[in-house]
């Protein structure tokens, strides 16, 4: 059931708001101050590594974890695609915490990867959409995403809601190895719970986004530009639009462009350039002014007090709401995903059941 909507990739989108609410109330104390784990919980004082696994989506979901480990809990963390990771014999040292992510729980790479695992690291956790599934059940610990039965192809809602999650964890482990005190907790955790509200109102974007979306089902090639915890959502943003326009797309990181692509840049690729007003957004806005200067068309997705800040030689600019810097990827793959899903609709692809796909890749 598509809920009035035209596909089910657009239901999925505006479900985020709820799923997202959903997932966060499961993982919240009563008090709503500190987060509670299923079962007997991880010990995060005790590991000293966390090694994250997956494929697809649930990868980039994994690289935004990372920046959340390890800034805010100051935790060496590692992470790998499951087809590589399964085959290169990489040592599980005493200490490592292996957790694997995946929305079907079905994934033969991600799965593997998990049985290599065992056995060998302190413990085997996993964010699953699917609680049933096999990479839930050969984990010590699964943790839900509750983001409900995902239909579309190009997944949207299990990712925010891995974010989610992976948020949760990750703060849960920054106060248990003393890097975040009560208060800091509280405070970040009354944002996360206003996060919903804040993406329900961004929301309002999706206009302009058809907007742009008309031009960029025109062109061959996009690139994606971000910074920080934009870079991994850059990657996100081009993979929503490979798989459901069958639009060449390709991420960068914004220091990366003079390495080499920026030798691509002509008024004919679009460049989206994901740039929250925060502490790197000054680094992001000087990338995107070597582009501009180079003839490249941007697309930029920023908030208010960004767009005060740049030329107006910007060929398109989409305004989001503001939000503390942490919670900001999990708003920012809304205009990826709404970005792809009008692209392809213009285009008159099949968004729910792109050509060559399969929702849960079971082989390798
Ligand atoms: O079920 P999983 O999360 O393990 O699936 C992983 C990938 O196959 C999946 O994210 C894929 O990349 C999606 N089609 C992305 O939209």
């Amino acid at each position: 059931d598509k809920a009035g909507h035209k596909h089910f990739m657009s239901k999925e989108i505006a479900e985020q708001p709820t799923v997202i609410s959903e997932a966060i109330n499961f993982y919240l104390t009563n008090d709503g101050k500190d987060i509670a784990l299923p079962g007997e919980g991880i010990d995060f004082k005790s590991l000293n590594r966390l090694t994250m696994v997956a494929c697809g989506t649930a990868y980039y979901a994994c690289m935004t974890a990372k920046y959340w480990f390890e800034q805010l809990a100051g935790m060496p963390v590692e992470v790998d695609i499951a087809s590589e990771f399964r085959y290169r014999q990489p040592p599980v040292t005493d200490g490592t915490a292996a957790l694997f992510v995946s929305q079907s729980g079905e994934t033969a790479d991600t799965l593997a990867a998990l049985r290599y695992c065992a056995g060998k690291a302190d413990q085997i956790l996993s964010v699953v959409n699917v609680p049933e599934s096999s990479i839930a059940r050969e984990s010590n610990l699964a943790l839900p995403i509750h983001a409900g039965a995902e239909i579309g192809v190009a997944s949207t809602k299990a990712f925010t809601c891995q974010l989610t999650v992976l948020l949760l964890l990750a703060l849960k482990a920054a106060h248990m190895r003393g890097k975040l005190d009560d208060d800091a907790l509280t405070d970040l955790l009354s944002k996360l719970r206003g996060l919903p509200a804040t993406l329900n109102n961004a929301m309002a974007i999706e206009e302009s986004v058809q907007g742009v979306s008309q031009s960029l089902s025109k062109v061959k090639d996009v690139l994606f530009l971000g910074r920080g915890m934009m870079y991994p959502l850059a990657h996100e943003g081009a993979l929503k639009l490979k798989e459901i326009s069958y639009i060449h797309a390709e991420a960068y990181a914004s220091g990366e462009l003079k390495h080499g692509p920026i030798a691509l840049i002509d008024e004919k690729m679009p460049v989206v350039v994901l740039a929250p007003r925060d502490a790197l957004f000054d680094k992001t806005i000087s990338n995107m002014q070597e582009v501009m200067a180079r003839g490249g068309k941007i697309i930029l997705l920023t908030d208010q007090a960004g767009a005060d800040e740049v030329s107006e030689d910007v060929w398109q600019t989409i305004i989001m709401p503001e939000i503390d810097p942490v919670l900001s990827p999990i708003l920012y793959a809304l205009p990826a995903q709404l970005l792809a899903y009008h692209t392809a609709v213009a285009k008159g692809t099949d968004v729910d059941q792109p050509r060559n796909l399969a929702k849960s890749v079971t082989v390798e």
